[in-house]
């Protein structure tokens, strides 16, 4: 049997693979990035027919011959963090935890290990920081350190080759973007090298039933540095976002092979360390005193459970020919789309003001549950007439004027009325069947409906 070296070119900005070099990537059209990567020997492809006879015996079962166990969960101990894994930490698991530099994963994975080592074995390879600035950053957050193995590394063999012979049960690495392969040419941090580090990380972790955690940093745009090359080889993908301005910390998972995606876990930074928030709901309420105009409460959904935001919008006259049209947390385009809506079936035209939307608390609504309260919150500002203040809203609006119910709507309502909230206003979907102690639900089918309930 005949084997060769296969060698490929990868382009160093988005990760598309090439056969051949060429001097422009056909992708992201950047000049000059592609790079060779030696892929190992392989098996040529001519496998004679002997060469599967046998094979075949053994290889193929039903689902139902497979002998299913539970999989065992390691709780991380961080409530917030075990909703948003699912349920905790699953042996042989690869876990990305992505996030801007400074959104705190360093922070947030040094405190959950100082405390989990002390009844699972951990070793922590930092890439990035001394281990006296860790040691330092532990000591001043007041964790316990006695147990927590440290190491600074950023040679992928030695990692894997310590590992080996300690077998800790949950490897940390900070960060993968630092990790380097001797036997791949490119410099780290690069696609190449990020793609074979972490995919000989994963092995290693899939083989030894290892609990293996990357820190990845995001880039300006959004993506993690090649983007798209880790996702498909690992089981989690975690983000942990925020403004710089506000202390909180929003932890979601993008994709995850053990539980529910978009779980939200909500923690606040301080003065020592991430602290979970359990409550979400009534930190984002937390209002002044008096009622102001373009200010609504709404129920989003996330993940598993409702969580109560406060929207704001401003609606004010444009001194630019183009009117500014301005989203923080929300889709830029949904906003332009309903205010065509509100212009068409609620006779309220917008077209010479400026509008700005700000979600509060730096939390991003990716549902359309928002549709009804941002029209709302609109209108409030538009008019410069307060919304009461125990009303919340949610549901989607369609380009006819309708609007259309949402899912888990009878807990979104509960979950209102647990934090006091006394009005509401919903699709007519969405109403309860029994009503709701101490919730006064109103069911609305229209745009112009959902004007009048406002009178
Ligand atoms: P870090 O975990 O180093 O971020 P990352 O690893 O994601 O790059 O967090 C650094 C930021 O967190 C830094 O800007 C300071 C802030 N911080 C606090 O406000 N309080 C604290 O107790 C700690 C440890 C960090
Ligand atoms: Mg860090």
């Amino acid at each position: 049997m005949s084997t060769k070296t296969k060698s490929a070119y990868v382009c160093n900005d988005c990760g598309s693979d090439y056969r051949k070099w060429q001097g422009q990537c056909n992708d992201c059209k950047a000049w000059n990035t592609l790079t060779e990567v030696r892929l190992g020997t392989q098996r040529s492809a001519t496998l004679s027919r002997a060469g599967f006879a046998g094979v075949v015996d053994g290889q193929i079962k039903t689902l139902a011959d497979i002998a299913l166990q539970e999989i065992p969960r390691i709780s991380t101990a961080v409530g917030e963090l075990d909703l948003v894994l699912g349920g905790g930490l699953v042996p042989g698991s690869a876990i990305l935890v992505g996030g801007e530099p400074g959104a705190g994963k360093s922070t947030l994975l040094l405190q959950t290990l100082c405390h989990l080592a002390s009844c699972q074995s951990a070793l922590y390879v930092t890439g990035e920081e001394s281990p006296q600035q860790v040691a330092m950053r532990a000591r001043r957050l007041q964790l316990p350190t006695d147990k927590l193995e440290i190491m600074a590394e950023t040679s992928v063999e030695t990692v894997c080759a310590v590992a080996q012979q300690k077998r800790p049960k949950i490897l940390v690495v900070d960060s993968i973007q630092v990790m380097h392969l001797d036997e791949v040419t490119s410099a780290p941090g690069s696609v190449s090298q990020v793609r074979e580090s972490a995919s000989m990380l994963v092995r290693f972790a899939k083989q030894t039933d290892t609990v293996l955690i990357m820190v990845g940093h995001v880039t300006k745009d959004g993506s993690l540095a090649g983007p798209k090359v880790l996702e498909h080889m690992i089981d989690c993908s975690l983000m942990l976002e925020g403004n710089s301005d506000s202390h909180f910390r929003t932890l979601r998972s993008h994709k995850n092979r053990f539980g529910a995606v978009n779980e939200l876990g909500v923690f606040a930074m301080t003065d020592k360390g991430l602290k979970e928030v359990a409550n979400p709901s009534a930190i984002f309420l937390q209002r002044g005193e008096q009622a102001s105009s373009g200010s609504v409460v709404m129920v989003v959904w996330e993940g598993t459970r409702p969580l109560l935001v406060e929207l704001q919008a401003l609606v004010d006259d444009s001194h630019l020919g183009n009117p500014r049209r301005v989203t923080v947390g929300l889709d830029h385009n949904r906003l332009s789309m309903l205010l065509a809506v509100l212009h068409r079936h609620g006779g309220i035209m917008a077209g010479d003001q400026d509008v700005f939307v700000n979600v509060v608390g730096g939390v991003k609504v990716l549902e359309t549950s928002a549709d009804l309260a941002l029209i709302m919150a609109v209108i409030s500002s538009f008019r410069d007439r307060p919304l009461p203040e125990d009303l919340v809203v949610f549901g989607e609006v369609g380009l006819a004027g309708e609007i259309r119910p949402v899912a888990n709507g009878q807990e979104r309502l509960r979950e209102a009325a647990k934090h006091g909230f006394k009005q509401a206003i919903v699709p007519a979907g969405n109403a309860p069947k029994q009503s709701i102690k101490g919730l006064e639900v109103k069911a609305v089918r229209t745009v112009t409906e959902a004007l009048q309930a406002l009178n």
